[in-house]
């Protein structure tokens, strides 16, 4: 369809080819848009980033700890020094929680790594879009897009301080929305995934009986990473560009399911 065709993005977070960024590259590439690719320095040992760089036409890989300004500004710049001019969409795809890989509970957190946390996976966004909006590396109705998850409205127990880095990213998406918008006509969005089979989503404890009932709870089931993918090509181009600010659920009908008759069926005594 070349709905990306004279597009040019940067997709951060593919890890490896179960990532949720890295089907959103593939699927970017194949829709016409021209692709930076970037991931945390310590993550490109363990990833086969160049894999997928090599399928996309030779992207350039420039390492980026989101955490650090300096590695942001050195991203942005290359991008736009690569692309010869302003970048069109950003995929943030980054989640990671030292009291979850750790197993800590909830109501035992250390409170560095909820820093941490916090850190990685939400203040990373507005790094990001600070560094952008100085540089002024985007264009006018680029498309900025964060992924989440619905832990963010309602509690899921054992997604333990993710919950709250995911909200504080939902609300850095709708701030700086508003300022991106007026200042640039840059939209910025959060889109809500079902659980997904990925390294990051196999490191919440119980994670397989979980997309399990979020299967059964899912008039549609759950929505695949490829389909994520597929959201997130939308997103980036020009057939929504007056959606701005917005939390967008992506999961298959399980936000608006009270109960489904196949969960309810379980609790029916013989
Ligand atoms: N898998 C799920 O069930 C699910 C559901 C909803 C939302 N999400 C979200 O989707 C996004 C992508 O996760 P995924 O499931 O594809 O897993 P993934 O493990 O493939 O991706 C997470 C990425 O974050 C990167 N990252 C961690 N620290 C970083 C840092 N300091 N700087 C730059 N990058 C860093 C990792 O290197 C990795 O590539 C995350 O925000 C996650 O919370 C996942």
């Amino acid at each position: 369809m070349n709905l990306l065709k004279g597009k040019n993005g940067i997709i951060f977070g593919a890890l490896n080819d179960m990532s949720i960024a890295w089907k959103t590259a593939e699927q970017a590439h194949a829709q016409g848009a021209g692709l930076v690719l970037t991931n945390a320095p310590v993550a490109m040992r363990m990833g086969a980033i160049q894999e997928l760089a090599a399928a996309c036409d030779n992207a350039p890989v420039i390492p980026a700890d989101a955490t650090s300004t300096e590695d942001l500004e050195a991203l942005f710049q290359g991008a736009m020094d690569h692309f010869g001019g302003k970048i069109d969409f950003v995929l943030h795809s980054i989640g990671m929680s030292p009291n979850v890989r750790k197993g800590r509970h909830y109501t035992d957190l250390k409170y560095p790594w909820l820093q941490q946390t916090l850190d990685v996976s939400a203040i990373s966004l507005h790094k990001t879009l600070q560094t952008a909006m100085k540089l002024d590396a985007l264009s006018e109705w680029g498309s900025v897009v964060a992924l989440t998850y619905i832990a963010a409205q309602r509690t899921f127990p054992d997604y333990n301080d993710m919950a709250d880095a995911k909200s504080l990213l939902e609300s850095i998406t709708r701030s700086f929305g508003y300022h991106y918008g007026v200042a640039n006509k840059v939209r910025v969005n959060s889109i809500s995934q079902s659980p997904t089979m990925t390294t990051a989503g196999s490191g919440v404890k119980g994670f397989d009986e979980f997309m399990a009932y979020s299967e059964s709870m899912s008039p549609l089931g759950n929505a695949t990473g490829e389909a994520c993918a597929e959201y997130c090509v939308a997103m980036f181009s020009d057939l929504t560009r007056y959606v701005t600010m917005q939390n967008l659920f992506h999961d298959g009908g399980f936000s608006n399911t009270g109960v489904s008759t196949e969960v309810i069926s379980k609790f029916v005594k013989d």
